[in-house]
Parts: C-alpha cells; sequence; structure tokens
C-alpha cells in the first residue's frame, strides 16, 4: 500500500509490448513525396535549403518516381520549374508545360501503380509570383484566377493526373475546378483540396526550390489563412467538401496539429497533412550540426502528425523513411 494502483510501465517493457499496445502506426502506405521537375534541364540541380531535395530533369523524375515506387510510397504530388514565367502564369495550364509532360513521362513509365497527384496552382509560373493573377490594382482577382485553375486542371487531368491539388486558397476554387472536370467528362479525377492553408514562414525553402520571389516584397496574407485563426480552417474545410473535395488537407501540418484534430472530428473525408519545407530543413539542418538525431525527429514528428489525425501526410522525408520503415 502506499504503492501506485495503476502502472502504466509493465506495458511498456520491451519493445515488442511496446509495438503491441501502439495506439499509431507509421507506415509507407502514409506518404505521398513531393517532387520538384525543372524544365530545360539534364542534370537534376541541387536545392541549398532542402539538403538532399532536387529539382528533377524529366529523366531523373521518372527514375525516382520508379525508386518511391518500388520502395512502397503510393504516391507523388508534382510542382514545376518553368522555364519562362509571365503574368498570367501560362506554363500551369499549357498542355506542353513542365508539369503536363513530366505526368505523362510517369504514367507511360508506370501506369497505374503510384497515385499522380498535381500541385494546381500558378505562383511557380507567374512572374510577379502570386497564386493567381492581378487585377488593375495590382491585387489578387478571385474570379479571374479560378478560370485559370479550371483550365490548368483540365491540362493536368489530360495529363494522366489522378488527383488534382489547388493550393491557391481562391475563393471557390474546389466547385470551380469540379465543374470544369465534370463538364469536361473527367469526374474520375479527384480533387484533394488545400483547404486549411496558413500564411506560414515555414514555405521558405519551398520557394527558393521552386524559384518563386513575390513582387514588391509581398506576401500571400490575403489570400492564405491567419495562423491565428481556427475556427476558419473549419469553414474553409466544411466549404471545400461542400464544394465537393475528396480530400481535404491542413498545411503546415506540423504548427497546426491541433487543427488536424479538429477537422478530422469534423468531416467523413479522408484528410491530409502537409510536412512542408521548413519542418524538413529545421529538422535536417540540426541533424547536419550533430544537434538532433535527424531521421528520430522525422519520425517522431510525423507520428506526432498521424496521431493528430492526418490519414496520410505530405513529406519530404518519405523515400528515406520508406527505406527505414522496410518497404
Ligand atoms: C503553392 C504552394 C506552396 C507550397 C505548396 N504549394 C508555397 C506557397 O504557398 O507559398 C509550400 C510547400 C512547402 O513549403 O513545402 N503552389
Amino acid at each position: 500500500m502506499g504503492y501506485p494502483e495503476r502502472r502504466l510501465r509493465r506495458l511498456r517493457r520491451t519493445p515488442a509490448l511496446r509495438r503491441l499496445v501502439a495506439e499509431t502506426r507509421l507506415s509507407v502506405d502514409d506518404f505521398v513525396a513531393p517532387l520538384f521537375v525543372r524544365e530545360g534541364t539534364e542534370e537534376p540541380v541541387a536545392i541549398p535549403s532542402m539538403p538532399g531535395q532536387v529539382q528533377h530533369s524529366r529523366s531523373t523524375l521518372v527514375a525516382e518516381a520508379k525508386r518511391l515506387s518500388a520502395l512502397g510510397v503510393p504516391g507523388v504530388i508534382l510542382f514545376g520549374v518553368p522555364e519562362r514565367k509571365d503574368s498570367v502564369g501560362s506554363g500551369a495550364f499549357d498542355p506542353d508545360g513542365i508539369v503536363q509532360v513530366a505526368l505523362a513521362d510517369v504514367r507511360a513509365a508506370l501506369g497505374d501503380e503510384l497515385v499522380l497527384i498535381a500541385d494546381l496552382c500558378l505562383d511557380e509560373y507567374t512572374d510577379h509570383g502570386h497564386c493567381g493573377v492581378l487585377d488593375a490594382r495590382g491585387q489578387v482577382d478571385n474570379d479571374a484566377t479560378l478560370a485559370l485553375y479550371q483550365q490548368t486542371a483540365l491540362a493536368q487531368a489530360e495529363a494522366g493526373a489522378d488527383v488534382v491539388a489547388p493550393s491557391g486558397m481562391m475563393d471557390g476554387q474546389v466547385g470551380a475546378i469540379r465543374a470544369a472536370l465534370d463538364g469536361a467528362g473527367r469526374c474520375d479525377v479527384a480533387v484533394l483540396a488545400y483547404a486549411a492553408k496558413y500564411a506560414s514562414a515555414l514555405y521558405g525553402p519551398f520557394r527558393e526550390a521552386v524559384e518563386v520571389t513575390i513582387a514588391g516584397g509581398g506576401d500571400r496574407r490575403g489570400y492564405q489563412q491567419d495562423p491565428a485563426n481556427r475556427r476558419e480552417a473549419l469553414a474553409e474545410v466544411a466549404l471545400d467538401v461542400a464544394e465537393g473535395a475528396d480530400v481535404v488537407m491542413v498545411k503546415p501540418a506540423g504548427t497546426n496539429l491541433d487543427v488536424l484534430a479538429a477537422v478530422r472530428a469534423t468531416v467523413d473525408v479522408p484528410v491530409a497533412a502537409y510536412q512542408v519545407s521548413g519542418e524538413y530543413a529545421m529538422i535536417v539542418a540540426a541533424a547536419e550540426r550533430g544537434w538532433i538525431d535527424g531521421p528520430a525527429v522525422a519520425l517522431e514528428s510525423l507520428t506526432a502528425i498521424k496521431r493528430a489525425g492526418a490519414d496520410f501526410v505530405l513529406t519530404y522525408f518519405a523515400g528515406e523513411l520508406a527505406e527505414a520503415l522496410g518497404g
């Protein structure tokens, strides 16, 4: 007596006991790998702020997709780095744009083995770096942008995307894209909505990866969400589901685990989370200094993201962890 009635340490004693009672299990099935493909290059180009990640050429992209698929990773999401940018981001919806040709390459090489997701946005392709087109006052024009998102969705579907993933945070983007796809007889193509996407400082390395600078030192706070808000995320998610989103996503993942849990409790569609470039870079940089055990921290943070409610996670650690988890 005087000792605790209930002892929790008994079930933590051996690895096998811990494995038996684990509430969250991470497997290769949980990962989607983000991949960058650069137009007009033969060799992959390193991304300094994302060690281990590269801008692929068309041929190294196919090789990497094959490698990931062989490791058991179920899906990839493609981002393009075009040779030329313009005011309306034509490269996003050009049938010969870099993501479209890359989708066709990977589809030809791998068939239906790998889920092909296309990020659907204009920012990589606009010379001003915003996710939409600008009106006469220099502000992002919501509805003019929707028309270009529709064209982009159709080009990506035609090129072979299984899933299109609008990430621009324009109002009505999911409904507009769903209508365009259905109108073209492409009710088979799914929409993964970046539903609760915050205006985060953690996208810095990604902007280096896709060579995006927002004109005039601007930011995306006029369309992405304020990190201060959670109820607003639920409103975004509800609208996207009502507009036909097949999957909703919370991004960044690690700084928004409360939002992720709330979204998971609210909707019946699959919920994705994006462990973004800055989350990746922080872990890799600290590990490079020998300050943390990088793979262990990656595993821990992805486990937390899954525990919070993610059904799958977009992560730059997908390939590395797929190897570690043994496929
Ligand atoms: C927009 C887009 C961004 C990311 C994914 N899609 C950048 C942004 O909103 O500025 C960020 C992903 C990351 O940081 O890993 N096309």
